[in-house]
């Protein structure tokens, strides 16, 4: 039970992120336009544009799980006017990509003539070795030849990775880290079970607004909230419509994804309240709230 809290909580934090991700696509294209702008200067724009501070991407590994071949093979039009990709393909400004995954990196591929920055690095092309690489060559191999941007987006990124590995590499992919960390650190998935004692310290927080039983104050009693219907009920609390509207019922995963971001959650909600960042503190006030 608890494995499968931290599951569905981590799947929580996971999809609020992948939505973060997508409000960054066109920043990238903006940025892929822009191939001689500076690297960091692209950081910081996309950086505005997933809205401030604290938004992160998921883990790789996390986006490599739920990737579209099919979205990578679009993206591979980005690379194609560099690369071919079909076995035996010829190389052109960029080597022939057939079964790069798992390969070695900046060798072989029919005596392609590599820059010292990639023939150097050593290794093998691995998902994070790759995963880097697309996100920025310069980064990954200073010096290197291959004249291409980057992909911001970090679901782009591994649609390509997924389409690329079924082009004659065929790698399992890796396993998803239990404790996802967002990029800048402000969320980071629960690492334990929910803990109701600290929960309840938590509650201090929301407790201007709620109680657990008896009148509703500014937000509505929480008594039994788990399991219990969105937006409804509550002895008659005015919800907002936003609320009112969303459907289901409250479970951990959108206990989760609520607490962390009210606004995103149900835009237009009336809770004003920012969130709670730590996604220990939200595991630990759901276990208390499940416990009330
Ligand atoms: C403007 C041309 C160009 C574009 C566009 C381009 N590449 Fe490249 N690519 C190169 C060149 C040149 C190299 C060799 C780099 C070096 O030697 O430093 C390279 C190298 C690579 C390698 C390393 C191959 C090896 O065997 O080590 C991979 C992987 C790769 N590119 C993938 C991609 C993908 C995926 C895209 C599209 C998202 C892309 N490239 C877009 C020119 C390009
Ligand atoms: C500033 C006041 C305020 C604070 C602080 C606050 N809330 Fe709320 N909460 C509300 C209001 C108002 C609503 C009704 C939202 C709506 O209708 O859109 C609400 C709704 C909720 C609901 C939905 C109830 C239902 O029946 O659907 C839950 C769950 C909840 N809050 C939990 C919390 C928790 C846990 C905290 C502390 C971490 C907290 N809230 C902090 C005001 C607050």
């Amino acid at each position: 039970m608890a494995d499968r809290f931290n599951t569905t909580a981590g799947w929580a934090l996971f999809s609020g992120l992948v939505a973060l991700g997508l409000a960054s696509i066109s920043a990238h294209h903006f940025r892929a336009d822009k191939e001689n702008r500076p690297e960091k200067m692209g950081y910081e724009i996309a950086g505005v544009a997933k809205g401030g501070a604290g938004a992160g991407e998921a883990p790789f590994e996390a986006l490599l799980a739920t990737a579209d071949a099919a979205k990578g093979e679009e993206a591979f039009k980005k690379c194609a006017s560099c690369h071919t990709i079909a076995q035996g393909g010829a190389n052109g400004i960029g080597p022939n990509l057939y079964a790069v995954l798992g390969d070695a990196i900046g060798q072989g591929r029919g005596g392609f003539a590599f820059s010292d920055a990639l023939k150097k690095k050593g290794g093998k092309w691995d998902w994070k070795a790759l995963n880097d690489w697309l996100k920025s060559p310069r980064t990954f191999a200073d010096g290197t030849k291959m004249t291409f941007a980057g992909i911001e987006d970090g679901q782009e990124r591994a649609n390509l990775m997924a389409y690329l590995n079924k082009q004659g590499s065929n790698l399992p992919l890796p396993p998803v880290p239990a404790v996802a960390a967002a990029a800048g650190g402000a969320a980071a998935a629960a690492a334990k079970p929910g803990d109701p004692v600290h929960g309840a310290e938590v509650f201090k927080k929301c407790s201007a607004c709620h109680a657990l039983a008896g009148a509703n104050g500014i937000g509505p009693t929480l008594g039994k909230i788990v399991g219990d219907d969105i937006g409804k009920g509550r002895g008659g609390f005015a919800f907002s419509d936003a609320l009112a509207k969303k459907g289901g019922k409250w479970d951990e995963a959108s206990l989760d994804k609520w607490l962390a971001n009210p606004r995103e959650f149900a835009a237009g909600t009336k809770m004003t309240f920012a969130g709670l960042e730590n996604a220990q503190d939200r595991a630990d006030v759901i276990a208390y709230l499940k416990a009330n």
